[in-house]
């Protein structure tokens, strides 16, 4: 795949920088010089916010939550991603309340879904710290970490599917977007306890499920 990060930040490189051997990864950032370290630190291309947008058959928002839709904008807006799939990887969590900032029930990855009509959204990859992401491993409790995922669409899902086996977890689909408040309220609870010092992999590992037919 050829893969787009909005953001050349902690999770962008964390990613990246599993992805890079099997994936062609472009980093975008608002400093150029910046963004030239940050993705010659994990062996990946420098670009654009536009340019990574063109680049990626998948783009990856991974900017602060606060900046997710001027970073949109400052890729070209909706037509930029036309026919993409586009992950959300943030937390729109309060680190004073350490609630989910949205008000209306709703989640981001809905609000970026709206904003992006013409684009395939799914969520993912925002319950685990970057120190998680990073880790070569991923087992805990001698289990293989499982990481839970929303889609809009089969397309979306596949695609997490394969992303998500290539950074070393497992995956497993919670739902559709209706379903991403879900996990981002899943992350503010992560986040309150990173933020009272426990350990960066302070993470849920949820047993991969056995599928039964329902009687
Ligand atoms: N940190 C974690 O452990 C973690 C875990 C799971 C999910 N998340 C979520 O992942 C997202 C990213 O977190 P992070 O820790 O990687 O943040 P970060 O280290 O602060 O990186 C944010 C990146 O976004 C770039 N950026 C900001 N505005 C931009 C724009 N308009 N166009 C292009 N790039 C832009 C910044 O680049 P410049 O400032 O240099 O322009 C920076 O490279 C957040 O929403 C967070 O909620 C974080």
């Amino acid at each position: 795949m050829k893969i787009g990060f909005i953001g050349a930040g902690g999770m962008a490189q964390a990613l990246a920088g599993k992805w890079r051997s099997k994936h062609a990864v472009m980093l975008s950032g608002r400093d150029a010089d910046k963004t030239a370290k940050a993705a010659a630190a994990v062996g990946v291309q420098a670009g654009t916010a536009a340019q990574a947008a063109a680049f990626g058959d998948v783009v990856v928002l991974a900017t602060r939550w606060q900046d997710v839709f001027t970073a949109i904008d400052q890729a070209g807006g909706a037509p930029a991603f036309t026919g993409k799939v586009v992950i959300d990887i943030n937390n729109p969590v309060s680190i004073e309340t350490f609630l989910t900032t949205r008000e209306d029930g709703r989640s981001l990855t809905q609000a970026i879904q709206d904003a992006l009509p013409d684009a395939e959204v799914g969520k993912a990859f925002n319950m685990a710290q970057v120190a998680v992401w990073e880790d070569p491993n991923m087992i805990y409790d001698g289990r293989q970490m499982v990481t839970l995922f929303t889609a809009e669409t089969d397309r979306v899902a596949g695609t997490l599917a394969t992303l998500i086996g290539d950074v070393g977890a497992e995956p497993v689909q919670l739902g559709d977007n209706t379903h991403a408040y879900q996990l981002e309220a899943a992350a503010a609870m992560v986040i309150k306890f990173l933020f009272a010092g426990r350990d960066p992999h302070t993470l849920f590992n949820l047993i991969q499920p056995e599928v039964k037919p329902v009687r």
